[in-house]
């Protein structure tokens, strides 16, 4: 069976409740009926339930852009996972690479989430990616796979069920370069390959790899046609209604 592609937004820190609001009457009308696709926004945490009750009833899901594992505690500023999958939420954003540059996320506590946010049935978008200077020394390989080495640490192939990971070389975030297809497509091997190794053929077979870095409503087309694409994470270009309707409908 073909994996259901899945479209996903990343808003970062952008948008208040009423512009949630505005752009989920907008954007709504544009995707109705479109099933061929999964579709689901994540939002900063203060757009969530704007967000849930826009999308009400609706084609599109809502997702958060982080998760703690902690069930509950003293962790000033922390949402844990079962409050989001309380809320509504279906899916979390984990270990996206803004939040290893700027907010010492890393491999462990990236691992950490992901065993979190499975325990609530939530499903996650792990992201790895490889910085400019790994690219160009000749490390991406080594650090893809260390990244999804150390993310899927002791999780197993029937906890890992709903597990989504996102190629987002760091390169390409947010600058206007993207990954050619046939780049994206090596990487995403090598990341199914991993899956393979720790959660088997089956397992990998299945597992939605999405890639993000640069998607537009020019290069979506040509990013999705390749068979190892199996969805998006688009930024910038998803803060717009049309513009992220025209990817969803790449
Ligand atoms: P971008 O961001 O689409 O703005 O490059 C992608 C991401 O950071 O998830």
């Amino acid at each position: 069976m073909p994996r259901k592609k899945l479209m996903a937004a990343n808003w970062k820190m952008y948008k208040t409740p009423d512009q949630t609001r505005q752009f989920f009457r907008d954007f709504l009308p544009l995707v109705a009926n479109h099933d061929r696709d999964e579709i689901v926004i994540c939002p900063p945490y203060v757009d969530l339930l704007s967000a849930l009750e826009s999308a009400k009833g609706s084609n599109v899901a809502v997702g958060a852009q982080s998760v703690h594992w902690e069930k509950e505690g003293a962790y000033t500023g922390e949402i844990s996972a079962g409050m989001l999958q309380d809320l509504g939420c279906t899916h979390a954003i984990i270990g996206h690479s803004e939040r290893r540059q700027y907010f010492g996320e890393s491999d462990d506590t990236v691992n950490l989430r992901l065993k979190a946010a499975l325990e609530a049935g939530l499903t996650p978008i792990v992201c790895v990616g490889e910085v400019l200077e790994e690219r160009e020394a000749g490390l991406t390989e080594d650090v893809l796979r260390r990244q999804c080495t150390r993310a899927f640490h002791k999780v197993s192939t029937k906890k890992a069920g709903k597990l989504v990971v996102a190629y987002e070389p760091v390169w390409a975030i947010g600058t206007g370069k993207t990954a050619t297809p046939e780049l994206a497509s090596e990487a995403h091997s090598l990341i199914r390959g991993e899956a393979a190794r720790t959660f088997g053929q089956e397992f990998a077979d299945n597992l939605r790899i999405l890639y993000g870095g640069s998607v537009k409503p020019e290069n979506a087309k040509a990013l999705m046609a390749e068979q190892e694409i199996d969805g998006a994470l688009v930024g910038g270009a998803s803060l717009d209604p049309k513009s992220f309707a025209a990817i969803v409908k790449y």
